[in-house]
Parts: C-alpha cells; structure tokens; sequence
C-alpha cells in the first residue's frame, strides 16, 4: 500500500505517457481501487476525465464510492483510455487471475498501469513489515505470459494493449 503522495506522482507521470504516446486520456477505470487515491487524483486534477473505480469489497465501496464489481468475472461494457490496477491480482487464484487479465484487456482502449507482487518480490523487494503474506504468490513469467496475450510491455508497469494505435520504438519496451 502506498501513500497518497507516491500514488499522486505515479498517476500524474503515468498520465503524462500517455501522453506522450498521444493518448487523451478521457477515461479511466481503476480497478480493485481500495482506499480511491487514483480516483481523487484524476477528479481534482482532471475534472473533465470520466473515472469509473471498481473494488470486489462491499466495505470499501461504500466508505470510498467505488461499484461493487469482481474483476475476475466482470466483463466491462465499454473501453477505457487508460486502466489501473495495482496491487489487486495477488488476492486472485490462477484461474481467477487468467480471467481478470482477460477482463482488463477488453476493458483497455490504450493503455494498461499494472502491478503486482511476483514470487521474487516477495522475496527480495518487498517491505515485509507492510506485506500482506495471505496471497498467490506467482511468478513474473506467469505474469508476463497472460499479459503478452493482449498488450506489449512498455515498461515501468505500462502495458499498451496490442490493437491501439500507440507506437513503440523497438528500445521503448520489452521486444516480446
Ligand atoms: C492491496 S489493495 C490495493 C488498493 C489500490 N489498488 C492501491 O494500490 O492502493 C487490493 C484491493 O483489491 C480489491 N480486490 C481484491 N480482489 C478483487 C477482485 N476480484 N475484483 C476487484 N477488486 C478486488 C480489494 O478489495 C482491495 O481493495
């Protein structure tokens, strides 16, 4: 879990690649948003931005305005220039997790922010004082596997999904 301030800087450079690749980012959707810092970032920053933030836990979406949606079995209606879900497939089984990656992509016009603790985070990266240890642990090549199904890697937790327009220089992101 990170502070509002880290979430504050990460949203606003992730928005700013987007940016980049000339994506106007006019939607959002965050998914399994918990405590809202991404959805308060846009609304504040980015008022004209429309923000749909979804969590799985009834608790959370009544204390922080979130629709009550399991990713792993919620197939979006519409497309989103930019989807978020950091730190959420962790709780899922593999099954579950194959079908949220599944789930992301149809919900991503352009550009997907992911992250999630691999086998070797767990190990060598992470705070083990703040980790929740009640969770799948998989490795970044089981990872890697379904996403490459649907996006490129760009880097720094961006994924583009493979039918945008976006163009990646060869050295921009991962070859695969
Ligand atoms: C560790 S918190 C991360 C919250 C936020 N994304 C962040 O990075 O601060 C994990 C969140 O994912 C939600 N979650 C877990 N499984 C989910 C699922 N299947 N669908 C949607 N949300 C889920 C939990 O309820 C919780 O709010």
């Amino acid at each position: 879990m990170h502070s509002r301030r880290k979430i504050e800087t990460l949203a606003s450079a992730v928005h700013q690649f987007c940016n980049w690749w000339d994506v106007q980012v006019r939607s959002v959707l965050d998914v399994g948003a918990g405590v809202g810092y991404w959805s308060d970032w846009y609304r504040n920053s980015h008022p004209s931005t429309k923000i749909v933030s979804v969590d799985v836990s009834e608790h959370a979406c009544k204390k922080y305005g979130h629709e009550r949606r399991d990713i792993s079995s919620w197939t979006p209606k519409r497309k989103f220039d930019l989807v978020i879900c950091q730190s959420v497939l962790q709780y899922l089984d593999d099954q579950a997790a194959r079908s949220a990656i599944k789930n992301l992509a149809g919900a991503t016009k352009n550009v997907l922010f992911f992250e999630v603790p691999t086998k070797n985070d767990l190990r060598h990266n992470v705070d083990r004082k703040v980790t929740d240890f009640e969770i799948y642990s998989r490795s970044g090549l089981w990872y890697r596997h379904e996403l490459n199904k649907y996006f490129k890697q760009a880097g720094a937790g961006l994924w583009v999904i493979k039918s945008s327009n976006i163009v990646l220089y060869e050295l921009e992101g991962n070859a695969k």
